[in-house]
């Protein structure tokens, strides 16, 4: 079968596919014949190797070659002798996770991992688009965001924005949305109606405060942002830098203005099955959808990687065909 692997850390020149043996269903597993697997900001940091920490998880001098892709929609090949609760031809979505492997014609998943029927209705490519909660991680349990509240998303045009922006609105609160002039259509066009462009406006010297500061492109940093925050503010920030972990430490304890930061790819499966769960229900109501700029056949991986370093709307994805 055909997978995405690189051999040395470094530009879209890197990623490479080639040919690896078809995973077979243990016990406890199934085998997904995979459609669409998104591209996105975890698979440049673990291509070129910046920041330094993404090495921790992808190799310290050289790269692993594991298979690439996080995330999956596709449908069921073969199930392990003792898995009842999957059948060939279940079309299914979801993680992988920090194991990989899903940029690929096939994955092997845990039956009991994240994996859950995918949507009636909804194409394997924005299913692949939908599967990473990271903004539901952060806003729903992190920042355990109620109705009415003003929300800041600086970094709102990307991946993790575009969703971020969406679910604010779906929940009843206040979105303000931060991105370049050349991406706000396609904010607005999610229903936002106040877009600022980080090129013409110092958000920092907004004249009002926000109760919710999340920080996804991660240039405003807590200890700046706290002049924009309401006395009982969060400030949210998914990039793991040293600052980050010590605000978090710091403001622990606070119940006034507080800094957090969230390794949501981290979390339990049955959080992850949970939020594939609450997503399709959000889908199915019209609050949520698929944000996707480009779609890629699995044999352009490296085009899609040159796109990736240009910057995006919403999501990018890889179609097996
Ligand atoms: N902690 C976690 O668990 C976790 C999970 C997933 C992702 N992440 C991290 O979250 C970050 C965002 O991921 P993503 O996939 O959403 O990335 P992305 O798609 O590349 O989005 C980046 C966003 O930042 C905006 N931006 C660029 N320069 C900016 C500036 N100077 N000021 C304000 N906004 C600016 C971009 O806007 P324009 O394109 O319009 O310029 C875009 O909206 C990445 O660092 C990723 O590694 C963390």
């Amino acid at each position: 079968m055909r997978a995405v692997v690189y051999r040395a850390y470094g530009g879209p020149e890197v990623v490479e596919v080639v040919d690896r043996p078809k995973p077979v269903a243990e016990p406890g597993t199934v085998v997904v014949r995979v459609e669409a697997s998104s591209v996105g900001a975890s698979d440049a940091a673990f291509r070129s190797g910046e920041p330094f920490a993404a090495r921790l998880f992808s190799g310290l001098r050289r790269p692993r070659q594991n298979v690439q892709g996080s995330d999956f929609a596709g449908v069921v090949d073969s199930v392990g002798s003792d898995v009842t609760t999957f059948a060939p031809g279940d079309a299914v979505w979801g993680a992988t996770g920090i194991e990989m492997g899903s940029q690929a014609d096939y994955v092997r998943v845990k039956a009991a991992g994240v994996v859950g029927p995918r949507p009636d209705g909804l194409s394997a490519t924005d299913a692949a688009a939908l599967v990473d909660a990271t903004a539901m991680a952060f806003l729903r349990d992190t920042a355990q965001l109620r109705a009415g509240e003003r929300v800041l998303v600086n970094g709102a045009s990307g991946a993790v924005g575009t969703m971020a922006v969406q679910l604010v609105q779906a929940w009843g609160a206040e979105v303000t949305a931060v991105c370049s002039a050349e991406r706000a259509q396609a904010v607005r066009d999610l229903g936002v109606q106040r877009v600022v462009d980080y090129r013409a406006v110092d958000v920092l010297r907004l004249d009002e405060r926000f109760d919710i500061v999340f920080d996804v492109h991660g240039s405003l940093g807590y200890r700046r942002a706290r002049r924009i925050l309401a006395p009982t503010g969060r400030y949210l920030i998914t990039v793991p830098t040293l600052g980050a972990f010590a605000w978090h430490l710091l403001t622990l304890g606070a119940r006034g203005r507080r800094s957090r930061i969230a390794l949501t790819g981290l979390r339990r499966d049955a959080a992850k099955r949970a939020d594939l769960a609450a997503t399709a229900d959000l889908v199915a109501a019209g609050a949520l959808r698929a944000v996707v700029e480009a779609v890629y056949p699995l044999d352009e991986a490296s085009a899609a990687h040159a796109h990736l370093d240009r910057g995006r709307v919403g999501q990018l994805v890889l179609a097996m065909e």
